[in-house]
C-alpha cells in the first residue's frame, strides 16, 4: 500500500485516508524526539526539556520567599518535563551569597515546603533540587550589586572553605583548607539535606559538582593541591565527590533519581578536562548515578570559553558516547530545531534550559508548536491554544 508523506507544521493531524492510500504527516513517520517521554527510575519525564537550576538570590536566611513561589510557580506551567530548584546550600557557609536558598535546618525545609505545597496544588510537573556547597566561591554579594566576594568581617560575609587554601582570585580571601573532620561534616550535611528533600517529596536530587563550587574544586587539579588521599591523582581527586554521591544515594529513596551536574572542562590548560569528566561519569554510573548533566567552566578566572550556540554539546556527546545513563546537555540552547537535533542525533538524551526559559517561559509550548508535537498546559490556559495549532494541548 502506498504511503504519501506530507509535511505539516503545528498539529498532529494524524493519518488522513483517501481511498486505500493513508496519508502520513512527517511527524507520524518521525515524531520529534524532543517530545518523546523518558523514564529515569520512577521519574517519568513527559518530554526531553528540563529547567536548569537557577539561583535567584532572593532568600532570607536561607529561606525561600514569595519570589520563589512566583518564579518556580510560573516555570511549573511551562510544559517542561522537570523543574530543578536552584543551588540549595547544605550548610549556611555553602551558600554562594547571603541571599541563597538553603536546605540545612527546619526553617529552610519548611520554607521550601510552603513553596512546593502551593506549586503542587496547580502543577504536576516533577521537581528536582540541586544540592550544593559553594566552597571557595561562597560569601558573595548578590549579582545585581556586583557579585563580589564579601570578607568574613563584613556583616553579610563568612569564612569560606575549600579543598586547598587557594582563593579563586588572588585578591580574594583565602579559604580554609577542609580537614578530615570538616569533610565528614560536609558529607553528612549533604546526607541530611537529601533526607529533607525526600521528606519534602522532591522527585530527584542533583548534586552540584560543576561551576567551580566545592565538589568541582575537589575534582580539578587547579583548586585541589592536597597531599592526602583526596588530592593528587585523578582517583584521589574524585574520592570526596564520589563519597558524597554514595552517601546521598544511600540516603535518598532508591526509586528516586540522584543525578550529578559536572563541568566537562575548566577551559584552562592543565585543569579538569573532558577525559577526566568521562572517567568521573563512568565512576558515577558504576555507583548508580541516574543521569549526568554536562555544563562547563567556573573554576578558574583564566578560563577561555568558546561561547556560542550549543557550545557545551560536544562535552555532553563525549560523556554520552562513554556511558549509558541519560545525559543532559545545556548551554545556549535556544532554538527549537537546535534542541531537536541535539536529542534527535543522540548527542544527549535531554536538553536543559536556563536563560531561554526565563526569557520565554512558554518555550516548550512554542517548541511543540514549531515541531508539530503536543505539550502539557494547565486547564485554565487551554483556551489560549492558537487556531492554527489545533492539537497543541492534546497531550
Ligand atoms: C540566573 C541564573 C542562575 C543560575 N543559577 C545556577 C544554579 O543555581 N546552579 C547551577 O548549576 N547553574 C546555575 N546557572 C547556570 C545555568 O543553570 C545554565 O547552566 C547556564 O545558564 C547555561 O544555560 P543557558 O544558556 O540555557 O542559560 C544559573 C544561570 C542563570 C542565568
Amino acid at each position: 500500500m502506498a504511503i504519501i508523506i506530507v509535511a505539516t507544521h503545528g498539529g498532529n493531524s494524524g493519518t488522513r485516508a483517501t481511498d486505500d492510500k493513508p496519508v502520513l504527516t512527517e511527524q507520524d513517520v518521525n515524531p520529534p524526539k524532543l517530545f518523546q517521554p523518558l523514564t529515569i527510575g520512577n521519574l517519568v519525564l513527559r518530554n526531553r526539556i528540563v529547567i536548569a537550576p537557577m539561583c535567584q538570590y532572593s532568600a532570607v536566611d536561607g529561606c525561600m520567599t514569595d519570589w520563589h513561589l512566583i518564579h518556580l510557580g510560573h516555570l511549573a506551567l511551562s510544559g517542561a518535563a522537570l523543574l530543578t530548584i536552584e543551588a540549595s546550600a547544605v550548610v549556611p557557609e555553602g551558600r554562594i551569597s547571603w541571599a541563597d536558598v538553603g536546605l540545612y535546618d527546619d526553617a529552610t525545609e519548611a520554607a521550601i515546603g510552603r513553596t512546593l505545597e502551593s506549586i503542587r496544588r496547580w502543577s504536576d510537573m516533577p521537581i528536582a533540587i540541586q544540592l550544593a556547597h559553594a566552597g571557595r566561591k561562597a560569601s558573595t554579594e548578590v549579582p545585581w550589586i556586583g557579585g563580589g566576594q564579601i570578607a568574613p568581617s563584613d556583616p553579610h560575609g563568612w569564612q569560606t572553605e575549600a579543598p586547598s587554601a587557594i582563593p579563586f582570585e588572588k585578591e580574594q580571601c583565602t579559604p580554609t583548607e577542609l580537614g578530615r573532620d570538616r569533610m565528614i561534616a560536609v558529607r553528612e550535611a549533604f546526607v541530611a539535606s537529601a533526607k529533607r528533600a525526600a521528606r519534602l517529596g522532591i522527585d530527584a536530587v542533583q548534586l552540584h559538582a560543576a561551576h567551580g563550587y566545592l565538589l568541582h574544586e575537589f575534582l580539578s587539579p587547579l583548586s585541589n593541591q592536597r597531599t592526602d588521599e583526596y588530592g593528587g591523582n585523578l582517583e584521589n581527586r574524585m574520592r570526596f565527590p564520589l563519597e558524597i554521591f554514595d552517601a546521598v544515594r544511600d540516603a535518598f529513596p532508591s526509586e528516586r533519581p540522584v543525578t550529578v551536574r559536572v563541568s566537562g572542562t575548566d577551559w584552562v590548560e592543565g585543569g579538569w578536562d573532558i577525559e577526566q569528566t568521562v572517567a568521573f561519569a563512568e565512576a558515577l554510573e558504576a555507583r548508580g548515578c541516574s543521569a549526568i548533566h554536562v555544563s562547563s567552566g567556573g573554576l578558574h578566572p583564566a578560563q577561555a570559553i568558546p561561547v556560542g550556540p550549543g557550545y557545551q554539546v560536544p562535552l555532553a556527546r563525549s560523556v554520552k558516547q562513554a556511558t549509558s545513563m541519560p545525559v543532559i546537555a545545556v548551554g545556549l540552547i535556544t532554538d527549537y530545531d537546535q534542541a531537536e537535533s541535539i536529542v534527535g542525533t543522540g548527542d544527549a538524551d535531554i536538553i536543559a534550559l536556563a536563560r531561554a526559559i526565563l526569557y520565554d517561559p512558554r518555550w516548550p509550548w512554542h517548541a511543540a508548536a514549531h515541531l508539530g508535537a503536543n505539550v502539557n498546559a494547565p486547564p485554565q490556559y487551554l483556551r489560549s491554544q492558537p487556531m492554527r495549532f489545533r492539537h497543541l494541548f492534546d497531550e
